[in-house]
């Protein structure tokens, strides 16, 4: 043994529950409903251009704050969709990921002792990315089943070392969203204060039922204080791609790349060399959520043969759902029971709350194939029954 000692920065921390599952999806040949990433194609188009941008010799670092031509073509689709100016020289940085940008826009802005809002269940790099920089994670409950914001809760939360609040719409794992009303009133509670926000969109363009995904950018007063995180993962089915941008006014940016360029420096060049021409294709992305909504109903069919209660998605990959009539055992003893028994995966949302507390509802991944969806309703029927 070596004379060290050795003290962990995230000593709660384990294997994240995406890895135990899909490990488990493996081991015992199960659906994999858990992780949140679809198993149909990517678009051809796009994939080729990469491979193009490769064999045309586009292999070497891109710049640190990202590939122009990219930038450029999301300002203009920031301008397009969101009616936002954003400078891509100084206000948007390209990074290998949504994970890697709230990261970097976390550790730009948080001192220790630092407290930050965020909002339970929620993705689980937050927390964690919270106190690697010794700052204090301030949870609020969202209201189960809707999983809104109760917005006097947040009101009470503010103290005087309130430093950032974390929002995302739509939401993982719940597939709620904000509405303009959410947006205003947190634009009110933030005004004259020294809050940031941070602002995970990376399920931008999967917003249901003619719904319009309320972006901090349509708020120029709330951008004024915000990082907004996005992911191409998430908008071109390529979750391993690990693209992502971050868009905050200039005097942010220039914290935020001071942190990114000690850390990955700069990310992949072929995808964006890709990228940059692909996204002026507005149609691509416009159709996503049609498509998703597809997908989410074609699920919701086939789970009204179980007696699952499923919770109402409005965005995202995933939709939630309760499980009275089928047993009382705690979510993470019924995912790990379905995974081996039923050769099903789901995630337990218990695992998407710090607290030990109990939790009943699992999330289920419908960006999956229909072929991937019925199997896996046919499997919880047979191991289940009616
Ligand atoms: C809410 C949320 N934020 C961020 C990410 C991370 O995106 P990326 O894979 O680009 O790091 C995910 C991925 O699942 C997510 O669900």
């Amino acid at each position: 043994m070596l004379p060290l000692s050795f003290s962990s920065k995230l000593p709660d921390a384990g294997t994240t529950i995406f890895t135990v599952m899909s490990a488990l999806a493996i081991e015992h040949n199960a659906v994999n409903l858990g992780q949140g990433f679809p198993d149909f194609p990517m678009n051809q188009e796009l994939a080729c251009l990469a491979a193009k941008a490769i064999t045309d010799g586009y292999n070497q670092y891109a710049p640190m704050a990202g590939w122009m031509p990219l930038r450029e073509s999301i300002a203009e689709k920031v301008d397009f969709l969101y009616s936002l100016s954003v400078d891509p020289d100084s206000e948007i940085t390209i990074v290998p990921g949504g994970t890697c940008a709230i990261y970097c826009a976390l550790t730009a802005i948080l001192q220790p002792g630092d407290e930050v809002i965020v909002f339970e269940p929620a993705y689980d790099s937050y927390i964690p990315n919270i106190l690697v920089n010794k700052a204090v994670p301030i949870k609020i409950p969202l209201s189960i089943p809707d999983f809104r914001i109760d917005w006097n809760s947040v009101k009470s939360a503010i103290t005087e070392k309130t430093r950032a609040i974390v929002i995302n719409t739509p939401h993982n794992p719940t597939g709620s969203i904000l509405s303009a009303s959410d947006l205003q009133q947190l634009s009110a509670l933030v005004k004259g204060t020294g809050i940031y926000v941070v602002s995970d969109e990376v399920y931008e363009h999967l917003v249901f039922d003619g719904k319009q995904h309320e972006s901090v950018l349509r708020y120029p007063e709330l951008f004024a204080r915000s990082f907004v995180c996005y992911s191409f993962g998430k908008v071109y089915n390529c979750t391993g791609w690990k693209l992502g941008y971050c868009i905050s006014p200039a005097e942010l940016t220039t914290e935020f790349r001071k942190i990114y360029q000690f850390n990955a420096f700069s990310a992949f060049t072929p995808t964006q060399v890709a990228i940059a021409s692909f996204l002026k294709n507005h149609a691509v992305y416009l159709e996503l959520s049609q498509q998703m909504q597809e997908n989410r109903d074609y699920f919701i069919n086939l789970m009204r043969a179980t007696d699952f209660n499923l919770l109402h998605s409005s965005g995202s990959y995933f939709i939630c759902g309760t499980y009275e009539r089928i047993s009382d055992e705690p979510d993470k003893d019924l995912a790990l029971r379905l995974t081996k028994e039923a050769g099903v995966v789901t995630i337990p949302v218990s695992a998407f709350y710090q607290d030990s507390t109990e939790k009943r509802i699992l999330r289920f991944c419908f960006s999956k194939k229909k072929e991937t969806l019925e199997l896996a309703v046919d499997r919880l029927i047979k191991y289940l029954g009616h």
